[in-house]
């Protein structure tokens, strides 16, 4: 029989925005309530495939830890381990890459966008991620990955890489079902035409959930609104007012309904500040504990360590069937 079982990964680096908690550290919080069976990683080998100091990448291993930790990942109820600590990942997909025709990974998108945006022609190992990913989710025989959108045709690659397996070895790996994030994109503060994203180079566009309330006060005050001073919901011809009624939404649990009849006779710019307070409100515990957690750096290596120890358990009987398989 299948179980199910949830595999996700986050890329370490550092403390995570309002993006990421909205779109997918929430959910992942509420994914290990609803499942006995639930991997995350914090993917530190595909953090390799961008160029990254070797101290920074170890700060951000920790940073991200401490912040998925206060934001109510509970190890108890998951196993929250490191990607490097578990070599199987790197080994199976070497075998899984040997299943996987060169064009299909030329054909992703992320390829070309990263190799632009690298300016470089691009390592082997940008070019196989995706095979890692699959072997990221497919070392567990997991059942189910939450994903955004951007990664949709990553995990259809690794569906792909799993029916090609059990067509030539014999049925053996569950073709992993895609969770889609619900969640509407929360759009940078100063554009609200791109999404809110770690790597947008304007200031003030990105709130940090680790903030400050000064700094997020800041941040909402400098919100690209519009000419209208009122508040209303409409994305398409209001993207910064509609960007701002979003987040309230989504930080304070209220519908968007309920949003606008608080907003209802407000300016936009004390709305900003509304919204700005309501931030404030919902990080300031997180922020309180991320800071606590970061004080223990020996406490949060051992949450990494103890959950590879679980992992490697879980994997080694399917890894050793796996070589079996392949006739090592
Ligand atoms: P970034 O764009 O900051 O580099 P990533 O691409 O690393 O973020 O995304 C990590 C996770 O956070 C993904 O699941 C992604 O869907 C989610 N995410 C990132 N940015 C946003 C956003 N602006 N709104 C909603 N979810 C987001
Ligand atoms: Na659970």
């Amino acid at each position: 029989t299948v179980v199910d079982r949830i595999f996700s990964g986050i890329q370490p680096t550092g403390t995570p925005h309002l993006g990421n908690y909205l779109g997918a550290i929430q959910n992942w919080v509420n994914l290990q309530e609803e499942y006995s069976s639930v991997l995350y990683s914090i993917m530190d080998m595909h953090s390799l495939t961008m160029p990254k100091e070797p101290a920074v990448l170890r700060q951000n291993i920790l940073d991200t830890t401490a912040a998925i930790l206060a934001c109510g990942i509970d190890p108890k109820k998951c196993f929250l381990f490191r990607q490097s600590l578990v070599p199987e990942h790197a080994e199976l997909a070497w075998i899984l890459g040997c299943l996987t025709n060169v064009p299909r990974l030329l054909r992703l998108p992320q390829w070309k966008m990263k190799r632009a945006s690298q300016n470089s022609e691009g390592t082997v190992g940008l070019l196989t991620y995706p095979v890692l990913q699959a072997a990221d989710i497919l070392l567990y025989k997991s059942t189910h990955v939450p994903v955004g959108e951007d990664q949709v045709l990553h995990l259809e690659l690794a569906q792909d890489i799993a029916q090609h397996f059990n067509k030539k070895y014999g049925e053996f790996f569950p073709v992993p079902k895609a969770i889609l994030s619900t969640t509407k994109k929360i759009k940078s503060l100063r554009d609200p035409a791109v999404k809110m994203s770690k790597s947008d180079p304007k200031k003030l566009a990105t709130v940090n959930i680790a903030d400050s309330p000064d700094e997020i006060v800041l941040k909402f005050r400098k919100a690209v609104t519009d000419f209208t001073s009122e508040v209303t919901y409409d994305p398409a011809a209001r993207p910064g007012v509609s960007n701002l009624v979003s987040i309230h939404a989504a930080v304070t649990g209220l519908s968007i309904k309920e949003v606008l009849h608080q907003a209802a006779g407000l300016d936009t710019a004390h709305y900003k500040m509304v919204v700005a307070e309501s931030v404030i409100q919902k990080f300031a515990p997180i922020r309180n504990e991320i800071k606590k957690l970061q004080e223990d750096k020996s406490h949060l290596i051992k949450v990494l360590e103890d959950g590879a120890e679980k992992a490697k358990e879980l994997a080694a009987p399917i890894y050793q069937e796996i070589r079996r398989l392949v006739g090592f």
